[in-house]
Formats: structure tokens, sequence, C-alpha cells
């Protein structure tokens, strides 16, 4: 037997001031986004902005139903708003925020697991990772390297 670790890194910084300015850019994109979603089931926004390699900006927001397992989550309504417009773009990074009518998120804001392997293949396909640009409601904000990175032994293509 032998064992392994496999890492995932992750800067996490206090406060957006203290981001590069394209991260707090796109994280500002991100919560503009919230403005759009729609979520009268739980109460729970996400909005996430996607900047691609030439500049441009893409958003989405969550879009729930009443019939539950449909719902949208943000990070694919940005992607597929993203390579809908520029299907051979590439993705350079993507930032996410939530707002909760409840109460305020203090931890960032971590995709689900269907939104990781969708942004992982992503990835893929562009042959180039995405930085993740993570925040709740308030408090700190983690940048990860790559969607790879947060979800170890992923599934790909390459078992088909
Ligand atoms: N949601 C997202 O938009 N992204 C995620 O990564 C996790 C969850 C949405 C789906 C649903 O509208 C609400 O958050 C509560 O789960």
């Amino acid at each position: 037997m032998k064992e392994f670790e496999i890492k995932t890194r992750v800067q996490a910084y206090e406060h957006t001031s203290q981001l590069p300015p394209l991260y707090a850019q796109l994280l500002e994109e991100a919560r503009s986004a919230l403005s759009s979603s729609y979520a009268p089931y739980s109460k729970f926004h996400v909005g996430a902005a996607v900047r691609m390699k030439n500049g441009k900006t893409l958003k989405g927001a969550n879009q729930e139903n009443a019939a539950y397992p449909i719902c949208l989550c943000a990070e694919r309504v940005a992607l597929g708003n993203a390579l809908t417009e520029l299907p051979h773009g590439q993705v350079i990074a993507m930032a996410i925020t939530v707002q909760n009518d409840h109460h305020e998120v203090s931890a960032p804001a971590a995709p689900c697991g269907s939104c990781r392997q969708a942004i992982l293949e992503q990835e893929i396909k562009q042959n180039a990772p995405i930085k993740l640009i993570l925040q709740g409601s308030i408090g700190k904000i983690y940048v990860i390297n790559s969607a790879k990175e947060m979800l170890p032994l992923g599934f790909d293509g390459s078992y088909l």
C-alpha cells in the first residue's frame, strides 16, 4: 500500500482591497449579478462572473424552479452565457459570491460538485486552468488556481 496526498492551494485575502485589481473587479461583477438571481425557494442568491482571455466579462445567477432538482446554478449559467457568446473563447477566471436573505455568509462561496465538474470540463476543453475567486456575502476571499484543484480525482473524458 502506498498513501499519497492531493493538495489544494488556497490564497486567502482578508479584504477585496488586497486582491489583484482584475479579481476585485470580477468579484464586483459577480456581486452585480446577484440582482438577476431568481431564488424564491431557497432565498439564497448566487452571482458568478467569468473573465475571458479577450477581456470580455459574462455573468450568471442562479435560477430556481418549483421542481427543485432543475434549479440552475449561477456558475453554470455564467459559463453557458460565456461559451454561447464565445464558443472558442478561453475563460481565465471566475468569481463567485452569494447573498442569503436571512443572514450574512462569511465563508467563501464554494461551488457545488456539479459546477466544479462543469468548470473542469472547460479547463480540459481550453487546456488551461481557470482561477476561482470565492467570497461569501462578507469576509475573506479565497483564490484557487483551478477547478481541477477543487475536484481531486475528478472524472473526465479520458475514461470514455
Ligand atoms: N447554487 C448555485 O447557484 N451554485 C452553487 O454552486 C451551489 C448552489 C444555488 C442553487 C440554488 O438556487 C441555491 O443556490 C441553493 O442551493
